[in-house]
């Protein structure tokens, strides 16, 4: 899986990548991560990448010349309609729709992702309108620019890559896989300035330890978000829990 992006910061990503499983899945060639640098797609004396809003206003736009003129030449595609299939050209920005984990499996699915990282008040709507299949927000708050939201997907994309997580099972068995919450982990020492691991967990007796890690990520679901429970999927047992930590309270 390639994917590339296109910022006016491209020494922002050199760390972000450096480590870990990004690190690993290029080094292991399961994906590849080019950068560009949108200033080197202008084609005036001073490199203008922004320029100021029709219609008044603070801040600066990123200009439509330098966004077209980037992935025209990563795509040699004119236009959203005439991509090759399994690419996809996400731009980052608030006004996107959620970054989920669901998305995430699908983004997941693609040969090659553009990314297009916006900066100050905006982005020329016609890269939207006309050059983008996706646009995108890691959530409700206002970055000034879409580089670290780049490096969110790019995150959350490569361990679903088949083979980048060290085992192939812990991606699926985690947080947001069913619908709820990750249950509490812990390890050793058992007893850590007075706090004691949960004794199921070091019982051995694994049919126990699934229904406390069941019952704990229902707990820690309704506590922190329960709109998650809205979705997920509970079977009767789940239910009758969810009732009796209500009576609890
Ligand atoms: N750029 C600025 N804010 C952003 C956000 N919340 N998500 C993605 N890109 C952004």
């Amino acid at each position: 899986m390639r994917f590339d992006i296109i910022t006016i910061f491209p020494d922002f990503f050199r760390g972000a990548f450096e480590h870990g499983i990004i690190r690993r899945a290029e080094a292991a060639r399961l994906i590849e991560v080019k950068l560009h640098d949108l200033r080197a797609f202008t084609r005036d004396k001073h490199r203008q990448v922004d320029d100021r809003p029709f219609g008044g206003g603070d801040g600066m736009v990123l200009k439509p010349e330098p966004i077209f003129d980037a992935v025209e030449s990563l795509t040699g595609a004119s236009g959203r309609e005439s991509y090759k299939q399994g690419t996809r050209v996400v731009l980052l920005s608030p006004q996107g729709r959620a970054f989920t984990q669901e998305l995430a499996e699908e983004l997941a699915q693609s040969e090659r992702l553009i990314l297009i990282c916006g900066r100050y008040e905006g982005v020329d709507e016609r890269v939207a309108d006309a050059l983008v299949t996706d646009e995108i927000s890691i959530g409700d708050y206002v970055l000034s620019g879409g580089e670290p939201a780049a490096v969110v997907l790019v995150d959350a994309i490569v361990r679903l890559v088949p083979g980048a997580l060290g085992s192939e099972t812990s991606a699926a068995n985690e947080s947001f896989t069913g619908g709820l919450l990750d249950f509490p982990h812990y390890t050793r020492p058992p007893e850590f300035r007075g706090m004691q691991a949960p004794e199921v967990l070091l019982s051995g007796h694994h049919a126990e330890i699934e229904r406390w890690r069941r019952e704990q990520a229902l707990k820690k679901t309704k506590r922190n978000r329960p709109d998650l429970l809205e979705n997920a999927e509970l079977d009767e047992r789940d239910k009758a829990l969810l009732e009796k930590f209500d009576n609890d309270i």
